[in-house]
């Protein structure tokens, strides 16, 4: 049973995500075979955002105010515009996955295809939790 206080976990992951970016960094370094080497960078790019999530969250969490209104600046049709651009990638690697025969090349494809999928629902997020609706780009 866990009873350390939030913070103090969320602290303690800090670290270790930034910990674990340099030791991904060194390994990208290190690994000179294409495929493993793209394989680091991504567990490194994750484990940056990871640190700087993590960072906001505990910023957040130390704010007290909890949940928070924020409008962007941004439009509704341009959203939308991009969360078909991330569909249609989606779709393009999923079935670029299934018609290659080389089960690397296949992976990195629905891998890529997993992420374009994540890049859609966070901009659908955005779209439902940031943007202000005006009437007139919905009718349109
Ligand atoms: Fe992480
Ligand atoms: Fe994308």
């Amino acid at each position: 049973m866990s009873s350390t206080p939030l913070l103090t976990k969320l602290k303690r992951q800090l670290e270790h995500e930034k910990e674990e970016s340099r030791v991904y960094a060194l390994k990208v370094l290190r690994t000179h075979q294409t495929i493993p080497k793209l394989l680091y960078e991504k567990i490194l790019q994750d484990s940056m955002y990871h640190a700087e999530v993590v960072e906001a969250c505990i910023e957040q969490l130390q704010s007290h105010q909890s949940g928070g209104v924020w409008v962007i600046k941004e439009s509704a049709r341009e959203l939308l515009k991009l969360m078909n651009l991330e569909e249609e990638a989606t779709r393009l690697f999923a079935s670029a996955a299934s018609e290659v025969d080389d089960p690397h090349v296949r992976d990195l494809m629905l891998m890529l295809a997993y992420d374009e999928q994540r890049h859609y629902s966070i901009l659908r997020y955005i779209l439902e939790n940031f943007v202000q609706k005006s009437e007139e780009e919905l009718v349109h």
